[in-house]
């Protein structure tokens, strides 16, 4: 790790990350650049993935007239389909020898292994384990990926998942 300068004039610690610099007001010189606090932030940093996917909502013990009332187009016998966008968000303290929470490309290859891939190009009625006996909303979805992936994206802390089912409609789960 390349060792910070301060610059006595500006009262500045430059600390290189990659290409470029960040700067860290110092009231009291040096050392107090390196006081709790100011190096160990935490943020929230978030991968986007999609996926496509098939599926049927509807109620096995509802009659066909209640699912039909109850869920309209989406209790299509046939299965109808969705373009789902996945939006993963962890959270931790700024690692100082690379300036990030959590590599994004590494955490976007987790979550393609780890959910992406066991519901792509699948139905979730019939493909998918882990939504069997579950309707498959939007809903009962992220909250199985959640299941998934909080141990998966460890040491990272998972914050929250956002699930867009259409352009107009989307979930939104945080563990709770
Ligand atoms: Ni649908």
């Amino acid at each position: 790790m390349r060792i910070p300068k301060f610059d006595r004039a500006s009262k500045s610690l430059f600390v290189p990350v990659g290409s470029s610099a960040v700067a860290v007001t110092c009231r009291r010189g040096f050392f107090s650049a390196h006081s709790p606090g100011i190096m160990t932030k935490r943020v929230t940093v978030t991968r986007r993935l999609r996926f496509n996917a098939a599926h049927r909502v509807f109620n096995p013990q509802f009659s066909d007239s209640e699912n039909e009332a109850t869920f309209g187009k989406c209790n299509n016998p046939n299965w109808h389909g969705h373009n789902y966008t996945l939006d993963v968000s962890v959270e931790g303290p700024i690692d100082e020898s690379t300036g990030y929470v959590i590599d994004l490309g590494k955490l976007g290859a987790i979550v393609e292994r780890e959910v992406v891939d066991m519901v792509d190009h699948r139905n979730f009625n019939i493909d998918v384990p882990f939504m069997q006996s579950t309707i498959p909303t939007a809903e009962n979805i992220v909250v199985a990926f959640w299941g998934i992936l909080v141990p998966a994206v460890a040491p990272a802390r998972l914050r929250r998942l956002v699930l867009w089912e259409t352009e107009n409609n989307y979930v939104e789960y945080s563990g709770d």
